[in-house]
């Protein structure tokens, strides 16, 4: 259970619902169950019956809030005055959103549904209320001029700390599809068991993967001791992206009874990395994803942000839908091997992001550019993870969306 607390005008509930939506899990506002028992708003409760009347409300609805251990919650501003929900809180992870004065006011300006807006005095209220938002946080997260999905990311960042991999990077990639990691660096295919920890979960483990990478894909499997795994081989040719390459493979697994706790792990370049994508999207309407891209192009690009698709004789990738894997494990050492178009695609890719990324980053592209095949890997594909990461964020509608209060 996450809770966000901080005063009226933080964002509490918008934030919220975006970090619930980028974990997976349900998002409550303590205010909106509040209102929906009562059958009357907050501002009715404080005019009808006092404050004191719908505190005492709050802290039985809190305390019932706080024993579901995986939603995300987000408190009323004044909640944390009582003694007794902030002995509550002390046992849960406590993200306090910080909001100068002056924008807490601009964002809820006019607002006539807070009843304490209503009254003189606001400024010492928020004055009195700072240090014990303060003393209750495990973190602070400073929402000062910042969009509501950026916020997000910060207390996800915080939430789910990178594994500590040596000669790699981990970039945590948010959307609201899902939030996972994408791993780069060298050596990491010997650690993928332990980079897809929600493979422990499954009892079978669809390997889709080329021809090309048959010896990696045993490699792998020989990590998943215990769990069947059901090798499936796709051609790793555009020409392969049909639906017949798609119903070839669910039939497949529909043969070994595969389930929805089970685990669909693409290995290869852009075509398997797509097609694995569809499959696990469209399988038992969609189970769990993760992605060994094994081609530049595709650690720089197709397995990171969810996308995948098949095409029609009318047009490339014009079928498909946005899945999140649960992780991506991309090891640069097997990046330059097998396929060059795939290299020179990659890099044309790593190109692209550094130029819709800054001019500081095409700079560091070309102070590389000599050593090329050997430096560039790692930070540039994790560079693409953060691009690809806030352009889905945008394209998921939440652009711009700034941090107000209750939505
Ligand atoms: C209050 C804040 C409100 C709501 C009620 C009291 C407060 O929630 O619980 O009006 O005492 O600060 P928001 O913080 O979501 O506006």
């Amino acid at each position: 259970m996450v809770v966000l607390i901080g005063f009226m005008g933080a964002g509490k509930s918008t934030v919220g619902r975006i970090v619930a939506d980028m974990l997976g899990v349900s998002f409550v506002d303590s205010d909106v169950l509040i209102e929906r028992r009562e059958g009357r708003s907050i501002r009715e409760m404080f005019d009808l019956h006092g404050e004191r009347y719908f505190r005492q409300i709050e802290r039985t609805v809190v305390a019932e809030l706080l024993e579901d251990a995986t939603s995300v919650l987000a408190l009323g501003g004044g909640a944390a005055l009582d003694p007794e929900v902030r002995r509550m809180l002390a046992s849960h992870t406590v993200v306090y959103l910080d909001v100068p004065y002056e924008q807490a006011m601009q964002r809820i300006n006019g607002d006539s549904f807070r009843p304490l807006l209503q009254t003189s005095g606001v400024r010492e209220i928020y004055d009195r209320r700072l240090p014990l938002y303060e003393e209750l946080a495990t973190v602070r997260v400073d929402t000062m001029g910042k969009r509501a999905d950026d916020v997000a990311v910060e207390i996800l960042r915080f939430m789910v700390p990178p594994p500590v991999l040596a000669d790699a990077s981990s970039r945590l990639v948010a959307t609201i599809g899902g939030t996972y990691f994408a791993h780069a660096g060298g050596g990491l295919l010997e650690r993928a068991q332990e980079l897809i920890p929600a493979a422990d979960a499954a009892e079978n483990i669809v390997l889709v993967t080329a021809e090309r990478d048959a010896s990696i894909a045993e490699a792998i499997a020989g990590q998943f001791g215990g769990r069947t795994v059901i090798p499936v081989r796709v051609d790793d040719r555009e020409a392969s992206k049909t639906f017949e390459t798609i119903s070839r493979i669910a039939e497949q697994m529909a043969d070994h009874a595969i389930h929805r706790h089970d685990i669909v792990v693409g290995i290869g370049g852009e075509v398997v990395c797509d097609v694995a994508g569809l499959v696990a999207s469209l399988f038992n309407r969609g189970m769990p994803l993760a992605l060994i891209p094994t081609t530049l192009v595709a650690q720089a690009d197709s397995a990171i942000g969810g996308k995948n698709a098949i095409s029609l004789p009318q047009g490339r990738n014009l079928i498909g839908t946005i899945h999140q894997p649960i992780a991506v494990v991309a090891d640069t050492n097997v990046a330059a091997g097998a396929d060059q178009r795939g290299y020179a695609a990659g890099l044309a890719e790593i190109a692209k992001h550094a130029l819709l990324d800054s001019a500081a980053a095409v700079e560091r592209l070309l102070s590389l550019a000599g050593r090329l095949r050997a430096a560039i890997r790692s930070p540039c594909i994790r560079r693409c993870a953060t691009a690809r990461s806030s352009r889905r964020r945008s394209s998921a509608g939440t652009s711009g969306s700034p941090v107000s209060g209750r939505s």
